[in-house]
């Protein structure tokens, strides 16, 4: 017989359209990627069962919009989460500069009890993209680290949704953190 505890995360996917929230997703949960663009619309979510030391976890992840358009939670969608992941494009100094508005947004919505320890992971997408390609890097895994830093010491991947690098040590961090908050 199981001793294991049993759980259920709320993880909310936030940051800039295209940023890679659906892919990162995708390849975590379905192992698939796909390269044509189709932007989110609302939230949606997909659930997957992992194991974190003596507890079965069941990750609900849920997938956002990054286009203004499409945003309608409420903050009753917010004050379920148990973690957050915010996600930027290394190749996009605009979508890094959103992380400080998507934490925001964040922590007003939700106003967790404790905002400085609330688990949110910081995730740079797209590093498989070569230079000169389609586009390059312009954020250092060092000035996005500083960053974190200074937000607290949020925890931090770089990853790539299309190759599959980092992409389940980021979503597990994710559940370790939030089950270690609880
Ligand atoms: P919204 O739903 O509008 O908020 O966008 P999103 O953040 O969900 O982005 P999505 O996952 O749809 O990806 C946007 C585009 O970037 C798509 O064309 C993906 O194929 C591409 N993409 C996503 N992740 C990667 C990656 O790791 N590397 C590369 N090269 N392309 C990626
Ligand atoms: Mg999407």
């Amino acid at each position: 017989m199981s001793t294991k505890k049993r759980t259920l995360l709320k993880v909310i996917i936030l940051g800039d359209s295209g940023v890679g929230k659906t892919s990162l997703m995708s390849q975590y949960v379905n192992n698939k990627f796909s390269k044509q663009y189709k932007a989110t619309i609302g939230a949606d979510f997909m659930t997957k069962e992992i194991t974190v030391d003596d507890t079965v976890v069941t990750l609900q992840i849920w997938d956002t919009a990054g286009q203004e358009r499409f945003q309608s939670l409420g903050v009753s969608f917010y004050r379920g989460a148990d973690c957050v992941m915010c996600v930027y494009d290394v190749n996009s100094a605009k979508s890094f500069e959103s992380l400080e508005n998507w934490r925001n947004e964040f922590l007003v919505q939700a106003s967790p009890s404790d905002p400085d320890k609330f688990p949110i992971v910081v995730v740079g997408n797209k590093i498989d993209v070569e230079e000169g390609k389609e586009s390059k890097r312009v954020i250092s895994e060092k000035k996005a680290k500083s960053w974190c830093t200074s937000k607290g010491g949020l925890m931090h991947f770089e990853c790539s949704a299309k190759e599959d690098i980092n992409v389940t040590a980021a979503f597990e961090a994710v559940a370790r953190f939030a089950v270690e908050s609880e």
